[in-house]
């Protein structure tokens, strides 16, 4: 049986964190056995909203496929590639931008609501309009047949398909299949502050995080906001710092559970607790990082022969769409 295939990217634009991995990263791990897995450095959508700024581009590219590595994302079973290094991507994505009618992009929630909250950056560009139309092209380049991503995503998912059956029927045969999402649960990791995890709300935990920055940043999280005086009862519930429990020990989240219940446990014990758990959570991943960073080229060897698996096919996928429009 042929194994189906999957694409995922993901943005090189700073450092992952602790949301990367249990929203996205774990996801990847878990299907990398049963799907022929294309995982990519989306580094032109990097640059669409950080080209007035590019300077860490080329050491996030780097430091981001560094941490998939840590975690378990793997060399051999999966191709791993940089989107720029394949050029192919570019040119799928200017033919579909032929075919793309301008309202479907205008149209797309997530560009609306980006042009409106995302500030400090002027993303009223000719390009970031087509972000989702680039998408297109690193899915479809592949006929990936299922994409692993988050809600978010769900609308470039929707458009890929648009365009796929628009391309299929404007050329008269079905090219390109239509890609579905595979949903990862919507991340149960919230953000040190209560709020979605984010770089830009500076309450992440990175993976690279020093000990000692993970203890001052758990001591700092909110927790039951009822739970005024040590004596008070707590509703684990209702707080965030539970919920990491639950993540990151299961079993011992039972118990704090209770006791939080019972007011038998107090809020900086608990926390100092978690700090313990994360810190070493993440020791291992971090020791990995750190051999891994040693040896940049073996990094760069494998990024290598990712672009070469990954340009056999995108190459004859170019051929087949230049063929469809006349140009081959
Ligand atoms: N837009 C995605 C994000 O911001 C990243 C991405 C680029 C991607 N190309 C992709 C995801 C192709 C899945 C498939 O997370
Ligand atoms: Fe939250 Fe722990 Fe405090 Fe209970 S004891 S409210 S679980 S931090």
């Amino acid at each position: 049986m042929h194994k189906k295939r999957i694409l995922s990217g993901m943005r090189p634009t700073g450092k992952l964190h602790l949301g990367h991995l249990v929203g996205a990263l774990d996801n990847w791990i878990k299907l990398q056995s049963e799907y022929e897995c294309f995982f990519m450095v989306a580094d032109w959508h990097a640059l669409m909203s950080e080209y007035e700024d590019p300077q860490n581009l080329k050491s996030n590219i780097i430091d981001n496929v560094i941490d998939w590595l840590a975690c378990g994302v793997s060399p051999e079973k999966c191709t791993i590639f940089i989107q720029s290094q394949v050029r192919e991507h570019l040119e799928l994505y200017f033919i579909f931008s032929i075919i793309t009618p301008l309202g479907w992009l205008e149209r797309c929630p997530t560009y609306k609501e980006q042009l409106r909250e995302v500030k400090g950056r002027d993303l009223s560009t000719y390009g970031f309009l087509g972000y989702p139309v680039l998408q297109a092209a690193d899915i479809l380049l592949y006929k990936a047949q299922a994409v692993p991503v988050g809600e978010d995503q769900l609308p470039h998912l929707e458009l890929t398909r648009e365009i796929a059956r628009r391309f299929n029927s404007l050329y008269k045969e079905k090219i390109f299949p239509e890609a579905e999402a595979l949903l990862t649960k919507s991340s149960r990791l919230m953000g040190l502050d209560g709020r979605k995890m984010s770089k830009s709300y500076n309450n992440v935990i990175a993976l690279s995080e020093d000990p000692q920055e993970i203890r001052n940043k758990i001591k700092g999280m909110f927790t039951d906001p009822q739970r005024v005086r040590r004596s008070d009862p707590g509703h684990p519930e209702k707080c965030n710092v539970h919920s990491y429990f639950s993540l990151f020990a299961p079993q011992r989240a039972q118990e704090i559970a209770q006791a939080c219940r019972k007011a038998e446990i107090g809020c900086t014990e608990c926390k100092k607790e978690l700090a313990e758990i994360v810190v070493n959570f993440l020791a291992p991943i971090q020791q990995k990082r750190q051999e891994l960073s040693q040896d940049r080229r073996k990094i760069l060897d494998l990024l290598e022969s990712g672009r070469q698996r990954a340009s056999v096919i995108a190459e004859e996928t170019i051929r087949e769409a230049k063929k469809k429009v006349n140009l081959e």
